[in-house]
């Protein structure tokens, strides 16, 4: 009975299709579903792959079906389930086993999850993957956390199911501990960051410029030609371009304006301000999809304050869109990257940046030909304190910025909303400022909480001539 090389908890969306990609590159694997029908269904469905899988009916069934060691993928839901599942494979499983969670989890969870199971012989990877169901299915970018051992025990079969840019595999191990799952929360984190400035770009040309969804669907459509090239530029220009079965109309129409949000782009957020390290744009991104939600709020606001004006004469701020998305693109990814090295020294993880930006270049949400070109600057500037003093991130944001500045001007005139584009503006101003405006922050706290400041022309902790 034992013959299958791995073993999968989760016939989900995610859980199908990987299993489903795992048959197709030639290992067999054994499935669970807690729901016995939809492990049916998935047979039923799985064709020719079937004779690679084995459907189990219980988790003893499905431990006994693997080989040892036995590595066991949790997909289910984050959080609880997770905890759920782990305690129901603790009896069935082994010395050397190894429990990997697949879902997008958050790293504290997994930092604790593996200290659990260390003392039981049982190993636990936090493994981020990308790419949506397709991506499941036909290669995702994987994430990889762990111990080093353990990642050597399952490597085969996750660079085998991964994606392939230009031949390599969009898989690594990426650190100890909870490191591959933080990486796929950044990850999600500039997802969020450069949804959220496309939206707005095509908030300017819906709103500003009056474009019909085709229309715009056609500019996003060229950009994606240029050095806009990805994966959500392609995606945007193919919704833009899709009609609605039932009423004929474009179907972004129809979409209610409230995003969902599950939790990664918040858990950004988060961990960027714990590390004390600015993520702007994304924090940007997570609050508009918040202020999405108060759909009636927003309404009742119209009617009190107006909504957006029109931009007139905007013919030569069309090619600045471009020019402006990618400039905000740089300073998105400049601090999702920071956020990522601020751990990496924290947590003493060592996350090799230019492997990171390597395997995001096919497989995951983010692919771009941007990260190509990312992953040869970490490669060529590995000391550049930030992405924007990367020599040829400075050549492309000296051309680009400017831009920014123009469309971020004529949106805030109109009254368009552009949060993560002026947000990531802001960040740039702010970083290429060599002489700021703290000195001024720094006299405010001495006078009020003689909380002392530094002097440009002497050492030491200093006091204000306040006489308070
Ligand atoms: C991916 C996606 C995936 C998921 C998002 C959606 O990398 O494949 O990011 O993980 O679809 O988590 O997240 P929200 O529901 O929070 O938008």
């Amino acid at each position: 009975m034992e013959n299958a090389d791995i073993g999968l908890i989760g016939l989900g969306t995610m859980g199908s299709n990987l299993s489903l990609n795992i048959a197709e590159k030639g290992h067999r694997i054994a499935v669970f579903n807690r729901t016995r029908s939809r492990t049916d269904d998935f047979m039923a469905n799985a064709g020719e792959l079937r004779d690679r899988i084995v459907p189990c009916y219980s988790i003893a069934d499905l431990a006994a079906a693997i080989r040892p060691p036995r590595p066991v993928i949790v997909m289910v839901q984050a959080g609880k389930p997770v905890d759920e599942q782990i305690e129901l494979l603790k009896p069935v499983l082994s010395e050397g086993d190894i429990i990997i969670d697949a879902g997008n989890a958050n790293f504290h969870d997994t930092v604790r999850r593996f200290s659990e199971l260390a003392g039981t012989g049982l190993t636990f990877i936090g493994m981020g993957v990308s790419g949506g169901e397709e991506g499941a299915r036909h290669g995702p970018s994987i994430m990889v956390g762990g111990t080093r051992e353990s990642h050597a025990r399952v490597e085969d079969v996750l660079t085998a199911i991964s994606a392939k840019y230009e031949g390599e595999p969009c898989c690594a191990w990426l650190g100890e501990g909870g490191a591959g799952h933080f990486v796929k929360t950044i990850h999600n984190g500039i997802e969020y960051a450069d949804m959220q400035m496309i939206a707005e770009i095509y908030g300017v040309l819906r709103d500003g410029f009056g474009m019909e969804p085709k229309a715009i669907g056609d500019v996003f459509a060229t950009w994606n030609k240029g050095r806009l090239n990805s994966y959500l530029i392609e995606i945007t220009a193919k919704v833009l371009a899709a009609d609605d079965p039932k009423t004929g109309k474009p179907v972004v129409e129809i979409i209610l304006d409230r995003a969902g949000q599950k939790g990664t782009g918040r858990w950004s957020v988060i961990e960027a301000q714990t590390l004390g390290i600015p993520a702007t744009a994304i924090e940007a991104a997570v609050a508009a999809r918040v202020i999405s939600g108060m759909k009636d709020e927003r309404l009742a606001a119209e009617k009190v304050y107006g909504g957006p004006g029109r931009i007139t004469s905007y013919g030569a701020l069309i090619p600045d869109l471009e020019l402006a998305l990618f400039a905000g693109k740089i300073a998105a990814y400049a601090q999702g990257f920071a956020v990522m090295a601020g751990a990496s020294k924290e947590f003493g993880w060592g996350l090799p940046l230019a492997t990171i930006a390597k395997i995001w270049r096919a497989g995951c949400i983010i692919r771009s030909q941007f990260l190509g070109t990312l992953a040869a600057a970490f490669e060529e500037s590995a000391s550049a304190p930030n992405l924007l003093m990367a020599p040829a991130f400075i050549e492309m944001m000296k051309e680009a910025h400017p831009a920014l500045r123009r469309v971020v001007a004529r949106a805030m005139e109109a009254g368009l909303p552009m949060p993560a584009l002026s947000s990531a503006l802001a960040y740039f101003d702010g970083y290429r400022q060599g002489r700021g405006t703290s000195n001024l922050i720094q006299a405010q706290r001495d006078f009020f909480g003689a909380h002392g400041f530094e002097r440009i022309d002497a050492e030491g902790a200093h006091h204000g001539p306040w006489g308070n």
